[in-house]
């Protein structure tokens, strides 16, 4: 039995998990091997209900839980960044405590293959407190960056194994070696990863990274990097994918072990979109990805090949229907609402082959 603590967070993060967590419920109450908890506030709406960017009562959710489904964490309509500055700080610690060290993320280009980004999470240019100082506007702020090499091995092997489940497509391991250190250990690392994992890869440094995405016609299948250039080119190729709600992501512990605490957290990879909160139109194609990865990512889960059924569930409301607002073309008259959206998710998982899993879940 897989435990999720459900984490809605800020803004439209509430309203985006919708669809996601009526489908999860559906498997609840049809006997699959899951239990829904939650939900449990965080970000600034645990400030506004607490006081506390995370409380207690949701750390302790997620020591008794499996995974963690988030929604999305940010600002929060009605509470200013003086009133509650750092929210995001909430979801690195979560990460921290929970040791999910590894960011996993699915940009799903909706006219081509999606493409992997992989990185570094908690160690790196995402350490925790103890690697940073804080100016007071006199003294000088610092933010060391420390890698070990072990850390890095692992996150490339990851890596190595989706880009072995995709041969014909380019790896790209990037980095900014002509300048730091760390990188100059990531791209002897890399070398060490991949060349015997039979793995044709390119170092790319990351500016000139970040122009290849933007401008190369063919996406490369991996990309596997340090922390905050992940987080940098993830946007980047959801640029390119044509919003930032097509990205499912994940933050992992590749440990796996079950029984001891949140193993990963699933999320959507946009923020928090306080501007659109409760307007129920937002495109919730990152959250339903995200619910995929949970499915897949779960062992309990994973054999009932439900992930699959989501992802082309996903695809075919998109080819079945009017587009959501931020993939129209200028001048589109019927848009699909949220709401919408969801509808065609969820029918189109009502096929055969859904109905069969129902039938050997029940
Ligand atoms: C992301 C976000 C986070 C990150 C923030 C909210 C800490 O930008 O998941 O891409 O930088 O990892
Ligand atoms: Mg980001």
């Amino acid at each position: 039995m897989s435990v999720v603590a459900l984490l809605p967070g800020d803004g439209i993060g509430s309203e985006i998990l919708d669809g996601p967590v009526s489908y999860l419920r559906q498997l609840e109450r049809r006997g699959a091997p899951v239990t829904i908890a939650g939900p449990f506030s965080y970000g600034t709406s645990g400030w506004l209900e607490t006081g506390s960017i995370l409380p207690a009562e949701t750390i302790e959710a997620c020591r008794t839980a499996d995974v963690i489904l988030s929604g999305a964490v940010g600002t929060h309509p009605g509470v200013t960044s003086e009133q509650c500055p750092n929210p995001e700080a909430a979801l690195i610690e979560l990460r921290h405590i929970f040791d999910l060290r590894i960011s996993v993320r699915t940009v799903w280009i909706p006219d081509g293959p999606d493409v992997i980004v992989v990185r570094n999470i908690t160690g790196g240019a995402y350490a925790g407190p103890e690697l940073r100082r804080e100016s007071d506007g006199t003294t000088a702020a610092e933010d060391r960056m420390v890698l070990e090499p072990d850390r890095v091995r692992e996150v490339l092997r990851i890596a190595a194994d989706y880009a072995a489940q995709r041969p014909d497509r380019r790896t790209i391991s990037v980095d900014k070696a002509s300048v730091f250190a760390t990188s100059r250990l990531w791209r002897k690392i890399a070398a060490e990863v991949l060349i015997p994992a039979g793995i044709p890869f390119d170092n790319v440094n990351v500016d000139r990274a970040a122009y290849e995405l933007v401008k190369y016609e063919q996406l490369p299948g991996v990309v596997v990097t340090e922390g905050i250039f992940g987080d940098i080119l993830s946007d980047v190729l959801c640029a390119r994918a044509g919003s930032p709600a097509l990205c499912g992501s994940a933050a992992i512990n590749p440990d796996r072990k079950f029984g001891h605490g949140a193993t990963a957290l699933f999320e959507p990879a946009h923020g928090s979109s306080p501007h659109r909160t409760g307007s129920r139109r937002s495109n919730p194609i990152g959250a339903w990805l995200a619910l995929a990865d949970l499915l897949q990512w779960c062992p309990d889960l994973a054999p009932l090949g439900l992930g699959h059924a989501v992802r082309s569930a996903v695809e075919r409301a998109v080819d079945n229907g009017p587009p959501t607002y931020d993939l129209a073309p200028p001048g589109t008259e019927k848009l699909s609402g949220m709401d919408e959206f969801n509808e065609r998710v969820l029918d189109a998982l009502d096929t055969p082959l859904a109905r069969e899993i129902k039938e050997t879940i029940q």
